[in-house]
């Protein structure tokens, strides 16, 4: 398995994949997992990651907010 930068998981090889009710809903050789959680056919990714700019880099560190009293 493979994480994408910014996009899906690649499962390649020989795997099975079963939902909730233990159907196989595909039967292929590699399939890309969404990790974004709004692609339309779910659990697979459909591309949609990249229309709503989906990133797995963290968001950067803003600054702490100053404090609310000045010690004296
Ligand atoms: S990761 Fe591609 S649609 Fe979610």
């Amino acid at each position: 398995m493979t994480a994408r930068p910014d996009g899906p998981l690649l499962v390649r090889g020989d795997f099975e994949l079963q939902n909730e009710n233990g159907e196989i809903p595909r039967t292929r050789a590699s399939i890309a997992l969404c990790r974004c959680g709004v692609s339309a056919i779910k659990p697979f990714c459909d591309d949609t990651h990249k229309l709503v700019s989906f990133t797995t880099n963290p968001a950067p560190q803003s600054e702490p907010p100053p404090p609310r009293y000045q010690p004296c």
